[in-house]
């Protein structure tokens, strides 16, 4: 989704160059966001005016736009303070090309210019009110409008200050959004706002900061020239602000970062940054925390590997003992997640669990439903959160619905949290980003604690998000005497797992010689049931993203019912066979398949002739409990999609058309 990017130095010389540099820079770390082109603007050099440069592709090709539309002005004079804004768009209103990029402007002369995620909803009545006043619109964004709104409140408000006109903005649009606006005339200021699309502040100062929070201020509009007791003045004196889409934009500059709630209006002036509201309800805070970013820069690297796919299927064997990191007792049997610990009894009186989900996070709801229903003894209802919204699935109070999301800001996750919550469910977040809106929003829940994941196609997310539900799935059986030798079994499978996924990465050549076989051809059928059902579901979707293949998961029981026609022998197939409680019907399958002359590649458990007879190839995998099976056999998955995007000339980290964080519904 698209990515912003400002930075606001004040009283800190940095010369136009810089301030490009570390804008360009901003942009390159949320590439893995997906986008379709770029922009920047920053002052002139008589500081009168603002210069966009705005490029439809890649970020380096804005780089070298930036390059040649400098060439041969004085840029490298220090400016003691400016501030300068950056966006990567993904086409929602209007194709990507350097009209609909951002930032978006006002008028001719680049009075205010905004850069937007989201989407306005009504930005056709809005437009429609700005035509009836003469404006005439040059883009297909619904950006657009907010940038022409925010011109017209200054025209028929002069007394406003410029966090007063953002304001009055943001209370006429309707839909999702976070903005950062620069006008050329309130300069070395910056507003910046959200709702429903993340947006953080990083603050980074010469001496730690003496206070830990920015007191929120409420009320309504004070007139420009009064409102200097709105800011709160901060001790240190040289300040650079950095506003982001995420966090990982910042923190090669700083750790010191503020979330901005929903409706926040966050404006600095004179380098000190205020926060306003316009209206205080009850349980409205009195402040905003600075909050210090655990994350290393090193995470965000890509260190010695070629893409960050590669290393985030590489890092598992630790993510996934991140995940169960201070949780999981292996002397002691026992499992606290702290999260949700006081919500347990709740918890177990409840009618039914509900895992709601969008694509990956989807899948690790489907590979432990199975668990979940065992060892609650509850029912478990998976769904994707698209289809839930549209069917106004009915909810119960006494319902306990989990939200699945790496992001934490997936807009149909989000959605369906919301509609979930009006109606008095108990909410659980399962996310993977600290501060994220589906952390905020949930009563409770489990941080998958799999560090930063920066390839669009989630991997290592997913081994952690399954951890996590199997790890809820151990806290509720806690007292269950009946099933205490079944989870001793799973608590010991859970201690051998990170070796065995080191096992497993080391199948890499093996997978690579397999993907050779098969990146020319159109399609890969992917079949397996039970536990390994959700790795077929999971590999195909991994397939199609990343190679642009055709790719199907196919549950091995419905084949007779449809799928079989497929087969024959110059269709590849894919089949998972392990010696669980459905392993004479996965072998029926692949007797199926091999009589109609199909040549399925094999994933069998080590050892295993008489499966492994069936076929030439076949990638093994070490034996553990079946209900972690779906955790070893996803990586050659991983593996086979990522080697045949490489050998098809593929974006592994971005792949065509897809964003690492839907924020848009
Ligand atoms: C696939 C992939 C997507 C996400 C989906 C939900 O590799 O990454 O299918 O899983 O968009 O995203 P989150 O988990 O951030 O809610």
């Amino acid at each position: 989704m698209c990515g912003i990017f400002a930075y606001l130095n004040y009283l800190t010389p940095k010369s136009r160059q810089e301030v490009l540099d570390l804008l360009v820079t901003g942009l390159k770390r949320l590439e893995y966001r997906g986008y379709d082109s770029t922009g920047v603007a920053i002052d002139s050099p008589d500081n009168k005016n603002i210069v966009m440069v705005k490029r439809t592709g890649k970020v380096k090709v804005l780089e070298d736009a930036i390059q040649e539309h400098f060439s041969g002005v004085e840029y490298s004079e220090p400016v003691l303070t400016h501030i300068g804004i950056a966006h990567t768009r993904w086409a929602t209103h209007g194709v990507p090309c350097e009209r609909n990029s951002h930032p978006q402007r006002s008028d001719e002369t680049n009075g205010f210019v905004v850069v937007h995620n989201g989407i306005i909803t009504n930005y056709n009545d809005v437009k429609t009110f700005l035509s009836k006043r003469g404006y005439e619109f040059e883009s297909d964004t619904d950006t657009e409008v907010f940038a022409k709104l925010v011109h017209h409140l200054w025209k028929t408000h002069p007394t406003y200050s410029f966090r007063e006109l953002v304001e009055q903005a943001i209370q006429q649009l309707e839909g999702a959004f976070a903005v950062a606006v620069k006008s050329k005339y309130f300069p070395g200021e910056c507003v910046a706002s959200r709702r429903s699309s993340p947006l953080l502040v990083g603050i980074k100062t010469k001496t730690r900061l003496a206070t830990d929070h920015i007191p929120i201020l409420y009320g309504k509009v004070i007139p420009r020239s009064d409102s200097t007791s709105e800011f709160m003045p901060m001790e240190e004196k040289e300040v650079e602000y950095f506003f982001a889409s995420d966090a990982s934009a910042v923190i090669e500059h700083t750790n010191r970062v503020i979330y901005l709630e929903d409706d926040d209006v966050a404006a600095v002036r004179d380098g000190t940054l205020s926060i306003h509201r316009l209206k205080k309800s009850l349980d409205d805070p009195h402040a905003r925390e600075i909050t210090t970013l655990k994350m290393e820069i090193q995470q965000i690297m890509k260190g010695n590997y070629d893409y960050f796919m590669q290393k985030e299927i590489f890092e598992q064997p630790e993510s996934v003992v991140n995940t169960m990191r201070g949780r999981v007792r292996f002397d002691g049997n026992s499992i606290v997640l702290g999260g949700i610990k006081d919500y347990i009894p709740e918890i177990k009186r409840c009618r039914r669990l509900m895992l709601i989900g969008c694509g990956t996070s989807y899948h690790s709801a489907v590979a432990t439903r199975q668990l979940l229903e065992e060892l609650t003894e509850l029912p478990v209802i998976v769904e994707l959160a698209s289809d839930f919204l549209d069917r106004n699935t009915p909810i119960f109070r006494d319902d306990v619905c989990f939200f699945i999301s790496q992001s934490g800001e997936t807009a149909d996750t989000l959605m369906a949290l919301r509609y979930c919550k009006q109606r008095g469910a108990l909410i659980v977040g399962i996310t993977n980003t600290v501060g994220s809106s589906i952390c905020r929003e949930s009563h409770c829940g489990v941080h998958i604690n799999a560090g930063p994941e920066i390839g669009v196609a989630s991997t290592k997310a997913y081994t952690s998000q399954f951890i996590s539900l199997v790890m809820f799935a151990l806290v509720m059986s806690e007292d269950r005497l009946s099933l205490q030798q079944r989870r001793l079994e799973i608590m010991q499978a859970l201690s051998k797992l990170a070796d065995q996924i080191r096992a497993v990465l080391k199948l890499d050549s093996k997978v690579k010689e397999l993907a050779r076989d098969l990146y020319q051809h159109k399609s890969l059928l992917i079949m397996g049931r039970g536990y390994n059902f959700a790795t077929c579901l999971e590999g195909a979707l991994k397939v199609k993203e990343l190679t642009y293949m055709h790719s199907e998961g196919i549950m091995a029981g419905e084949l007779k019912h449809g799928p079989l026609a497929l087969v024959d022998d110059s269709m590849p197939v894919l089949m998972i066979v392990l010696r669980d409680p459905v392993y004479v019907k996965c072998m029926n399958a692949l007797q199926q398949v091999t009589s109609r002359k199909g040549c399925p590649i094999i994933i069998c458990e080590e050892g295993d002739e008489e499966t492994k007879a069936f076929s030439s190839r076949h990638l093994e995998i070490p034996r553990t409990v079946d209900c972690l099976q779906g955790i070893l056999t996803v990586i050659p998955m991983q593996l086979l999609s990522y080697h045949i995007a490489v050998l098809r000339g593929c974006d592994v980290d971005c792949p065509r058309n897809l964003a690492k964080s839907v924020t848009v519904e």
